[in-house]
């Protein structure tokens, strides 16, 4: 058997371990950073009658916090199993919540499901962001939402823009206070 990990593996490997570390932590360190964000997201979006959404790379589940009702199912999925179990914990009982730990390059989900899909300071962690947004689109419905949001640091506006080229942008953001992009799509 060829025990050797490919660079991905690896490079998979290693931010999941990160963001373990990371978990008992994260809110305290990003949460009103990453609070910021969603609360500007939300302002622009009317979800009204979109009953199922998926979250990539969903973290401890913040958003989830912001758009949580007994209607609707929300699906998060990450890498790090740490980092939910901290999302786990604020949704205990809910059974409309489902937290699933995943690679955001091989999601546990047929074609065509979602038609509502968020993916919040994600895609810098993402070895081939344009692989990724292959599978995003192979998950979603004709006409899905994508809203994506990338870290400023990390990308100029158009290199961010240009990894979901394959989808409608129909805006994205720069706005002084927040330290991502943030951006709408239509597949
Ligand atoms: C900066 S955090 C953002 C978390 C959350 N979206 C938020 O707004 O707080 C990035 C998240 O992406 C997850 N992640 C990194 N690589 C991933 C991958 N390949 N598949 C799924 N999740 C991944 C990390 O575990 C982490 O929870």
């Amino acid at each position: 058997m060829n025990n050797k990990l490919s660079n991905v593996s690896k490079w998979k490997l290693t931010t999941m371990k990160h963001y373990n570390a990371l978990a008992k932590g994260y809110n305290e360190l990003y949460g009103e950073e990453q609070k910021l964000k969603i609360n500007f997201i939300l302002k622009e979006l009317d979800l009204g009658e979109k009953n199922i959404i998926l979250d990539i790379g969903c973290g401890t589940c913040i958003l989830f916090e912001s758009i949580y009702n007994k209607d609707r199912t929300l699906i998060g999925i990450d890498i790090s199993e740490k980092i939910l179990r901290e999302g786990w914990r604020k949704f205990k009982g809910k059974s409309n919540i489902m937290l699933v730990q995943a690679d955001a390059d091989h999601l546990p989900f047929r074609n065509k499901i979602f038609d509502t899909i968020f993916t919040i300071t994600l895609i810098q962690n993402l070895p081939n962001p344009k692989a990724t947004l292959q599978e995003i689109k192979r998950v979603s419905k004709k006409g899905a939402l994508i809203i994506a949001t990338g870290l400023k640091r990390k990308y100029e506006i158009k290199e961010f823009a240009s990894i979901f080229e394959e989808i409608t942008i129909k805006k994205i953001y720069d706005i002084e206070n927040l330290y991502d992009y943030i951006l709408y799509g239509v597949v």
